[in-house]
This record gives C-alpha cells, structure tokens and sequence, in this order.
C-alpha cells in the first residue's frame, strides 16, 4: 500500500480485536486510520454508534473511506440469547446500514464473523464452502449480516470468520471479558480452582494472528469468506492444560474437566468448530503462530 495515503475507518477500536488493530494501524505504511467506537474518547477515536444510521452516513461522507475494517458487535453470546433485539440491532442492522453506507463509495468491507455460524456437528476442520448451520441466534445473526454482504454486487468485500481468538487484553478495554488464555492463566497464578469444558473443540487463535491477517486482507483486498484459526484443535480444558504444562506447573488440583451442560449457558455451543486455514494458508501466506512461542510471547 504505497503512493497513497489510503483511508481506513475501523469500528470497535476499544474492543479486543479492534484495540489490537488500531495499536498496529498507524504502523502501516500508506494507512491513514479513522478509529471509531460507541463512545469515542476524544484521543483520536471518534464516537460512532452502530445504532445510529446518521451518525454513520455522517462520518462516511466525512471521509470517504477506502476501507471498512468492521470489528464492533454485540458478541456476547448468551446475551444474544436473553437480548435478540439487541443482537439483530448491532449484528444484522449494522451492517445493512454500514453496506448502503460503502456503496457510493465502494468502499472495501473487511466484516469479522464466527465460527458459530456452523452447528459443530461436523468431523472435519470447516472449509469456507461449507454448509452453514447455526444452533445460537448469535451465530444466526453473523450468519444474516455475512448473507447482506453476499446478496450485494456493489463493492468487494471480504468476512473473515474466526475461531475463538485469546490473548492478554481481557475483552475490550470499556467492557472487559475473558478469554481461554486469561482466564487460564489468572487460575494458575491465583492458584484457584477452575471447571473447565472438554466437549467444545476449535482452534483458539492469538488476537495478533487475526491482526496480522486482517491487514493482509486490506492490503490485498481478497474477496470473499476467508477462514483463520490457530495451529491446533483443543478444547478449553486441553488449552489450559497446555498452558500449564508450558508454565511447568501441573494443572492437578486447578483444571476440572466438566461438560457444557453443567454450565447451564443460555445459548448452545457448537461441539466442533475447527476451521481449516488452508485459503489464508495459499492466498494470504498465513502461518498460525504456534501456541508454545504464543505463550512464549505472553509471559515474557
Ligand atoms: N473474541 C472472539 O473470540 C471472537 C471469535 C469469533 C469472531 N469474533 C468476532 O470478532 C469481532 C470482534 O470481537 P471482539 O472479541 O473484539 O469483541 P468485543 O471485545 O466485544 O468488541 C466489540 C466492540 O463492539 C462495540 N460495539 C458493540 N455495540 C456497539 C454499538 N452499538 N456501536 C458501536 N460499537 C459497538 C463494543 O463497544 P462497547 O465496549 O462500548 O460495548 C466493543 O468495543 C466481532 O465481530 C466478533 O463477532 C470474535
């Protein structure tokens, strides 16, 4: 991306994705980033509320943006589940505005979506060609808003779905979550004991793998739906076991291993949702880093 200074507009700069994009934006050279967030700080990123059609349309006629790297949802998915409003509002509604808003423009649309658009009951990583099938309303929701921007011809786009992604950031900066490694982690240092599940299996990804590959997609501008994950398939229990082994401590009297049942979750998981990376891996030069120098990198 060079000659030019293009135009990047990222929505959830303050989320867990979208604080790790916008850290490494302005480190790409040709990008000129416009961050965004539902409550913008007034340190450079600027107040955009997914519910607000004008408020959008305002800042696209502001600045024409090349490229949408669009991260901000409602992603708590058994949120999902007790809010359907909200989760249609800020999954579905968002991005039919966010489209009309790209297309006089033609703007390139990087969407991020999920794993949880597949029902799980596959024996095989997920290709992106394969039937979709969600079992949640929030993967039922990513799943309509990636529909929106297949059923469009104006402008190219891609969607990229991901596996559970972890790293030290706890959620997004306003409202901070746990992830796999987080979590794990904090139980091993507390030395606190932790239920953690054994029948939902994916490939849990470094938040800067996903970093890395958005930007490539942006550069590039690859259409279509493009899957990223890590090197390996586990479930949440064989990654904080993993995790403590890494740490040379075991993980007896800290991990239990316990079923998704027993959590008693309003929304359904998918029981297998490993997605093979082989397009990223051919078109994108993907290497997922593997979880051993993750960790590395974490605890350093
Ligand atoms: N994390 C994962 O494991 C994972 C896995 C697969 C796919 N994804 C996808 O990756 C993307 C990023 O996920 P994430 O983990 O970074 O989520 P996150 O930490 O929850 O960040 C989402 C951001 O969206 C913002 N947002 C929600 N409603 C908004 C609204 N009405 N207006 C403006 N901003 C709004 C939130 O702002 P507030 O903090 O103010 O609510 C939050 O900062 C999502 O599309 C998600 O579906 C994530």
């Amino acid at each position: 991306m060079s000659g030019f200074s293009e135009r990047v507009l990222l929505t959830g700069s303050l989320g867990f994705l979208g604080s790790s994009i916008a850290e490494r934006l302005p480190h790409v050279s040709g990008v000129r980033p416009i961050l965004t967030a539902r409550r913008g700080q007034g340190d450079g990123v600027l107040p955009m509320n997914l519910h607000s059609s004008s408020e959008i349309h305002r800042i696209f006629r502001e600045f024409k943006p090349h490229v949408l790297i669009h991260t901000a949802a409602f992603t708590d998915v058994d949120g999902a589940e007790s809010d359907k409003k909200r989760s249609w509002v800020e999954n579905v509604e968002a991005v039919r505005i966010l489209i009309e808003a790209c297309s006089p423009i033609q703007t390139f649309f990087l969407h991020l979506s999920t794993d949880f658009v597949f029902d799980g009951l596959g024996n095989k990583p997920y290709g992106e060609k394969d039937p979709t099938h969600p079992i949640n309303y929030y993967g039922y929701c990513k799943r309509k808003s990636e529909e929106l921007l297949q059923q469009q011809r104006r402008f190219s786009y891609a969607v990229l779905r991901s596996c559970h992604i972890y790293g030290k950031r706890e959620g997004s900066v306003l409202s901070p979550r746990w992830n796999i490694f987080s979590l794990s982690l904090k139980h091993l240092r507390e030395k606190t004991i932790c239920g953690l599940v054994t029948d939902t299996k994916n490939n849990p990804v470094w938040v800067e793998d996903v970093t890395t590959l958005c930007l490539r997609v942006i550069e590039r501008r690859l259409h279509g739906i493009i899957h990223v994950g890590g090197e390996r398939a586990l479930s949440p229990y064989d990654f904080g076991r993993s995790l403590a082994n890494y740490m040379g401590q075991g993980s007896e009297g800290i991990f239990y291993p316990i079923s998704q049942k027993t959590l008693n979750r309003q929304a359904l998981r998918p029981s297998q949702t490993e997605l093979s990376v082989l397009r990223a891996k051919d078109e994108l030069n993907y290497q997922p880093t593997p979880l051993e120098k993750v960790f590395s990198s974490l605890l350093a």
